[in-house]
């Protein structure tokens, strides 16, 4: 079992940096927390995100470790995805997946395809599309774990300011302990354990 015991709560706003060794079980915790998966034994609640079935892209951005933007459409196309899925209008979709863009300095490459972009830029453009819909809360996953550090920095900025302006909580998994502090909250994994700092 990749979860052996994990008792947690986020509230809005939160801001958790999500630590442990590799295998230690932080993406699967991040996928029960989003709804991706089901925990065998115990329960999992959103009182204020609501049904299951509407958490994700109404409610719940993922930015995964692996790379997950989809390989036929174009950058842009990928970020106003979510928007759409939503409802959105098409005009206003674009015009919301330019401006994330344009806050992680990717507007430039709107209209490349995925296969056309580093490693580190393709986490950029996902991070966009994560902040596009404006969610209540982010599950992201190594978000940096591609990109040197000046521009891992510049993206955790992006990151807080659009927290800061949507009011969004945040959970972070991450291995960078220079990423890891700039976050109040932390949550420690090891072994399938999570021990959550100061509960
Ligand atoms: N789909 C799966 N089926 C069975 N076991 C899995 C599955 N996914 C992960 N595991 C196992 O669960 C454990 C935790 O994996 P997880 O991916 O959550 O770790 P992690 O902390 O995110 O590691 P990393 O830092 O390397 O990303 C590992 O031992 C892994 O082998
Ligand atoms: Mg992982």
């Amino acid at each position: 079992m990749a979860l052996e015991s994990a008792t947690c709560e986020i509230k809005p706003g939160d801001q958790i940096a999500l630590m442990g060794p590799s295998g230690s079980g932080k993406s699967t915790l991040l996928q029960v927390l989003g709804g991706l998966e089901s925990p065998t034994k115990g329960t999992i609640s959103w009182p204020i995100l609501g049904e299951k079935d509407f958490l994700r892209p109404y409610h719940i951005s993922f930015i995964f470790q692996m790379p997950s933007l989809v390989a036929p459409l174009s950058v842009v196309e990928n970020v106003e995805l979510p928007l759409l899925l939503m409802n959105t209008d098409t005009k206003s979709a674009r015009t919301e997946a330019m401006n994330a863009l344009e806050q992680l300095n990717m507007h430039y490459l709107a209209h490349k395809l995925p296969e056309e972009l580093s490693g580190g830029q393709a986490q950029r453009v996902a991070v966009a599309r994560a902040l596009a819909g404006k969610p209540q809360l982010i599950l992201a996953d190594e978000p940096i774990g591609q990109l040197d550090h000046p521009t891992a920095n510049f993206m955790m900025d992006t990151l807080f300011a659009s927290l800061n302006e949507t009011g969004a909580a945040i959970v972070v998994a991450t291995h960078d302990p220079e990423i890891a502090q700039r976050f109040d909250m932390k949550w420690h994994m090891y072994r399938g354990r999570l021990e959550v700092e100061g509960a």
